[in-house]
């Protein structure tokens, strides 16, 4: 007899994932240490915390995170972050970059990266971070606060003219997969994520975080979080946004299914367990990231994600996440359709029921108990 066997292994743009876990950018992957230790505790790969060439430019300010809790609970289900990209010097990272792989050459290290608009800057980073043998780029189309002063990141990401531009300048040097993490603050995440599949990236990334204000505090009346008494809208992330990344991922992937089917899909936002991964790839995610999770729960929680992917994967007999990427999709309609499936199966209901009723008639009383006893179970 042959053993049935899970695997959570993954190849995605040609890049060998031991599974489909990897770090989203931000704190969880913010050095060379914090990498290390992720490899370590199990994740597949990790996006590096996003960097630029210029981190004399990237200033910091704090506080810079503001939680949302359950009422009268310690859980936080929605977090708030007012955080720039590195503000460690580009030269270190590389270095870093070089020594991670040295000692991890089996991790997928993926370089976070963002530019302002300058078609010579974006050519020498892409350069300079392939020499140093990192596995794929994440272009940051997405940054929400901050830097879209400078006209980067989401100031990018919001312009699908813009993000078919930067991403085909990255194209003309990159020789490594290359995904473009898309902006959730715009109508319809599809138009950019088409652009930047036409200008020839090999997958996408979404959501970064939503723009939001966590609150007003009653006593002072300043807007939360508060920096010197005041703030600016930041990027939302945790459990709360799930919902929309899911929708997201759903309309990036539906864009794809016709031309873009060998272009890969890696969902971010809200992602904590095993169970919201398969959500994700059931919507035709090939790898999930997980950002805010690692920062409330710490890196082992893989170990408990994998566990609980693979048990989804064996109650459905599915040997790999192949067999059900995408599988939820095709009962996505119209409101119309709706309607009219719920018309149409009222209608075939009440035929059978009727159908039933005069087949009873003819039937003994033993029979007839036992039919009615259907009847009342199968009523909705
Ligand atoms: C504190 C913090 C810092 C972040 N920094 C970055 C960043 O530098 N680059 C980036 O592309 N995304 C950044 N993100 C966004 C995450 O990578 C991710 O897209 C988003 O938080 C949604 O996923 P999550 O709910 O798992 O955190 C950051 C998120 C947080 C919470």
């Amino acid at each position: 007899m042959m053993l049935y066997m899970a695997t959570l292994e993954t190849t995605v743009n040609g890049l060998k994932f031991k599974n489909p876990f990897v770090i989203g950018s931000g704190p969880p992957g913010t050095n060379a240490n914090v990498i290390r230790k992720a490899f370590d505790e199990g994740w597949g790969g990790v996006v590096a915390k996003t960097i630029s060439m210029d981190a004399s430019k990237v200033t910091n300010v704090a506080p810079r995170y503001a939680r949302m809790r359950a009422s009268g609970s310690k859980e936080v289900f929605g977090w708030e972050n007012i955080e720039l990209i590195s503000d460690r010097p580009f030269e270190t990272w590389l270095e870093e970059f070089d020594s991670v792989k040295q000692s991890h050459p089996d991790g997928i290290l993926i370089a976070s990266v963002m530019e302002e608009y300058s078609k010579e800057r974006w050519i020498e980073m892409i350069q300079r971070c392939q020499e140093v043998g990192i596995d794929a780029f994440e272009l940051n189309f997405s940054c929400p606060h901050g830097l879209p002063e400078r006209k980067m990141g989401a100031a990018m990401g919001e312009d699908p003219n813009i993000v078919g531009e930067v991403t085909s300048w990255v194209m003309e040097v990159a020789t490594i997969p290359v995904w473009a993490k898309m902006t959730p603050n715009i109508t319809h995440i599809a138009d950019p994520g088409k652009r930047a599949l036409e200008s020839g990236a090999n997958g996408l990334a979404a959501i970064n975080t939503i723009l939001s204000v966590m609150g007003v505090d009653l006593e002072t009346l300043r807007p939360q979080p508060t920096v010197e008494g005041y703030s600016v809208p930041g990027g939302y992330s945790c459990k709360a946004v799930r919902p929309i990344a899911l929708r997201m991922v759903m309309e990036l992937a539906r864009m794809m299914e016709e031309d873009f089917d060998k272009c890969t899909i890696s969902g971010i936002g809200g992602i904590e367990t095993g169970e919201d991964a398969a959500q994700f790839i059931l919507l035709g995610a090939h790898t999930v990231q997980v950002c805010t999770g690692v920062m409330i729960n710490g890196y082992s929680m893989v170990k408990e994600m994998s566990e609980s992917l693979l048990s989804f994967m064996e109650k459905h007999s599915f040997e790999t996440l192949d067999d059900f990427r995408g599988a939820s999709l095709p009962f996505f309609s119209t409101h119309a359709d709706l309607v009219e499936r719920q018309a149409k199966a009222k209608a075939e209901a009440k035929a059978r029921r009727e159908g039933m009723v005069q087949k009873d008639a003819q039937w003994s009383g033993d029979d007839f108990v036992e039919q009615s006893d259907k009847l009342v179970s199968n009523d909705d």
